[in-house]
């Protein structure tokens, strides 16, 4: 675990693997991990209202409004942990707006992480993507598949999971991408479409140069 709460964006586009890195990033920094599509399928969840709301954006693929996203994640980074040991942003800033709200609030990320990884293969990975509602595991059947029957038998697949949603999100993706990577200096490009071991070294190295810069201005202080 690193003494350096840094604040970390990964971009990518559906299933480029954000939420499967920044698993392995929060267990090794133990930054905090905020994933902007896990709290509005916990909030649908719950039943609450911005649930309501969100669902029927959701289910077909297309942006939650800018207001409500930003709402609700400017209020959990305020939050004492994010403060404490950093944060982790998976899936936010995903507009122009997204992205000035975060500077208009003096919220300034040290990295922004984006992985690319080709469209044939992002099809691919959308369709084969399975999640353990038990341990949050992320599996693909044929990439990393379950290690038994007992778990395959629990996996569920999300709703918007489907080649023709996967469509409207990848639209959503390169509609807006370039414009939010004008916003912020710090973009590094990483080749998302290798082993994950081998993206996962590469985003380490990413980070571990941010965090010895860090050391060093410190340490000269
Ligand atoms: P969200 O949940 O953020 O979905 P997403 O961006 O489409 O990203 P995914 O979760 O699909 O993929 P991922 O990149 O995390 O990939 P994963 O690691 O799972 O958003 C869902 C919806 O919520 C949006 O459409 C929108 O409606 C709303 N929303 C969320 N944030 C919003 C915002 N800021 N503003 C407005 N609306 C918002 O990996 C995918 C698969 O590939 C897995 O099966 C995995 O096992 C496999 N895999 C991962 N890495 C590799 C690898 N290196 N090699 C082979 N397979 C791999």
């Amino acid at each position: 675990k690193t003494n350096f709460p840094l604040g970390i964006i990964i971009a990518g586009a559906p299933a480029s693997g954000k939420g499967t890195q920044c698993k392995k990033i929060a267990e090794r920094y133990g930054f905090v991990h905020l994933s902007t599509g896990d709290m509005l399928r916990a909030a649908i969840e719950s039943g609450a209202e911005l649930g309501k709301i969100a669902k029927k954006y959701m289910d077909s693929g297309s942006l939650v409004p800018d207001d409500l996203v930003i709402d609700m994640l400017k209020e959990r980074l305020r939050e004492e942990d994010c403060k404490k040991y950093g944060w982790l942003l998976d899936g936010f800033p995903r507009t122009t707006s997204q992205a000035q709200a975060l500077l208009e609030s003096k919220i300034y990320p040290d990295l922004i992480l984006i992985l690319d990884v080709p469209e044939n293969e992002l099809i691919r990975r959308v369709v084969g993507r399975r999640l353990d509602p038990v341990t949050g595991r992320i599996y693909h059947m044929q990439y990393s598949p379950p290690e038994d029957q007992h778990i395959a038998s629990r996996l569920i697949q999300r709703t918007d999971d489907t080649e023709e949603k996967a469509m409207v999100r990848l639209e959503a993706y390169y509609t807006h991408i370039r414009a939010i990577e004008d916003q912020f200096s710090q973009v590094i490009h990483i080749n998302g479409n290798r082993q994950s071991e081998l993206v996962f070294s590469d985003i380490v190295d990413e980070i571990d140069r941010v965090i010895e810069t860090r050391y060093n201005a410190d340490t000269k202080l």
